[in-house]
This record gives structure tokens, sequence and C-alpha cells, in this order.
């Protein structure tokens, strides 16, 4: 992802976008993730670059983890580890669950059906894994993969070696507004932002890649699910702050194309300042393609069609 946009803030974008991903989560590939989950005694979960803390806080509020679930949740931003540590305790409260204990990274989640701990760690995730002598059962990167290249992800199943990875809101090659105003410029603004994601990384077409990269490494890949982002105004707003995550985006692609030798300073300020105004009259519809993606480690996809 491009830098955090002047005068906007990552972690109220993070916050923001939760139920723009609430919607767009594949049910059927989620199913898998919570099946796999259910089938492991007091599973071990290890979320990478977890933001704000969502995704953590929607497997609480969805009931997603089962009892004896121990979640590790690592973030390299101290901001977005503050809030993700905030919204935790908001979302097991919501859950009806009691807080039993608490030290500043970690919660014992109590309630009558089951017993959940959670911490939340400030670190680099690949300097955790490496350091970490242990493994986890599912390793989880939401919006993820699209930052890092293939090695990294490689880097990170070592965690998880007999286990399961969940990538979901994988960014898959597509962002589109509507309406249309500069189809031409709105293309070209298109193609040089998804080219500006491509160093290195996974990039633009990080869903399609992650699956080849995880068959390329002996992992089965029981489900990939589209998961698209579509952000559209009923009556003239926004639902629960989506218009934020819009102008997020529209300065995040507009600071990433800015220096492109074909894309012309002026038509682009002219671009961005159509395009917020479209969303503070409640006009702009959003669509990003991202894929879902569940792996399972051979070894272990042998040992669930054995049983
Ligand atoms: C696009 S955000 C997604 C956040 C969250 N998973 C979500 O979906 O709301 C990517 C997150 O990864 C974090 N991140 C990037 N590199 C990281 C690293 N090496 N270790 C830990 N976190 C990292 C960023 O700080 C950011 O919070």
């Amino acid at each position: 992802m491009a830098d955090t946009p002047a005068s906007y803030s990552m972690q109220e974008y993070l916050t923001a976008k939760r139920s723009v991903d609430d919607r767009a989560l594949n049910r059927r590939v989620l199913d898998r993730v919570t099946t796999f989950l259910d089938e492991r005694d007091a599973p071990d979960v290890l979320e990478v670059g977890a933001g704000t803390g969502a995704m953590v806080a929607r497997a609480l509020a969805w009931d997603l983890l089962p009892d004896g679930t121990a979640y590790t949740a690592i973030e390299i931003d101290p901001d977005s580890v503050a809030l993700a540590r905030e919204t935790v305790r908001a979302a097991a409260r919501a859950a009806d669950y009691r807080i039993s204990e608490q030290a500043a990274e970690e919660v014992r989640l109590v309630r009558d059906d089951r017993e959940i701990t959670v911490t939340v760690r400030e670190a680099d995730a690949f300097a955790f894994v490496e350091r970490a002598e242990r493994t986890w059962d599912l390793l989880i990167g939401a919006a993820f993969a699209d930052l890092v290249g293939a090695s990294a992800v490689e880097r990170l199943l070592g965690a998880v070696p007999d286990g399961a990875c969940y990538f979901p809101i994988t960014f898959d090659g597509m962002t589109r507004f509507h309406p249309a105003a500069d189809p031409a410029f709105d293309a070209l603004i298109e193609r040089r932002y998804h080219a500006t994601m491509n160093d290195g990384a996974l990039g633009s077409q990080a869903g399609r890649r992650l699956v080849s990269e995880l068959k390329g490494a002996g992992w089965d890949v029981p489900a990939v699910g589209g998961a698209d982002w579509t952000i559209h105004p009923t009556g003239g707003t926004y639902p629960e702050g989506e218009g934020y995550v819009l102008h997020y985006l529209l300065e995040t692609i507009a600071s990433a194309v800015d220096d492109q030798p074909d894309v012309d300073g002026e038509r682009l300020e002219q671009w961005l300042t159509r395009r917020h105004r479209q969303v503070t009259d409640g006009e702009l519809l959003f669509v990003a393609h991202n894929l879902d993606v569940f792996g399972q480690h051979e070894s272990n996809g042998d040992r669930a069609d054995a049983a």
C-alpha cells in the first residue's frame, strides 16, 4: 500500500473499512476456515498485519473461534496496535465475554461456552515468526498479501508447517469508480496505480498469484472465492463512515500515480477534486476485486481426507 495520504488517518481508514470487509468476505471460504478451526483442539491462530484489530473483533462477534483458541495478532504500527487492543476489549464485551485477566498485550476472555486468549503484539511479522520457537495452526493475513512478495509469504508459512493459511481480501486486479466522467483517464489511472503495487510484491494480481505460489510450495488450496469491495450510497449517504474509505482510497491512488510521466498533474488534480465531490454528494460507486484464499499444507489435507 502507498503511504498514508497527508491529513488522513490510516487507523480511521482501517476502522471504517471493517463494514466493507464484513460484506465482502466470502462466506464459503470462511466456512472452510471455521471447519478447520473446529476440528483442532484449542487452536493457535497467528494473524499478521492485524491493523486495528478488525479481524479478531469480527471473529469474536461472529463466534468463529472455538473454545480454547489462543489468537496472536501481530502489527507493526504502534498506533494501530493501541487501537487494536481497545477494539478487542470492546468486541469481547459486546459478545458477552468477561475479561478474566488482562496484561498490556494479552486478554483472557471467558463466556459460559468458551475461553479465548487474545494477544496483540507490536512487531514486524517476519522477525516475529523467525524468532518464535514454535508453530501455529492457522495463519491469517487480511488485506496483506498484496503488500509482500512471494518469498515473504513463504517465510510466513513457516509458522504453520502442519496447518492452514487464510488470506482474505487479497487484492486481485480491478479498481473501478462509477459514474465515469473521463473514461480514458480513469483507465490510465487504474493501470498506473496497479503498476505501482507490483514493485517486488504480489501486488495488483496478488489473489491469483498467491494461489499459484501456495500450490508451487506444496500446499492445497481447497477454497478460493471472490470478496469484492462494493461501496455505494443509499439515499445520498454511505453506511457507517464508508465515505471516509473512499476519500482515503482516492488520495492513496492519486499520490501513488502523481509522479508517473504520462499522468498529467492538472488533469489528475481535476479528477481527484471531482471524485471527492462525488463522495461528498453521495454519488460515487466503488468496486474493487479481491480474492479470499484458504490453503492447507498437503500433509494436513491428506490427514483430513483420511479422517
Ligand atoms: C492494508 S492493512 C490491513 C490491516 C488489517 N488486516 C485489515 O484488514 O483491516 C496492512 C497492515 O499490515 C501492517 N504491516 C505491514 N507490514 C507489516 C509487517 N512487516 N509486520 C506487521 N505488520 C505489518 C500495516 O501496518 C497495516 O496495518
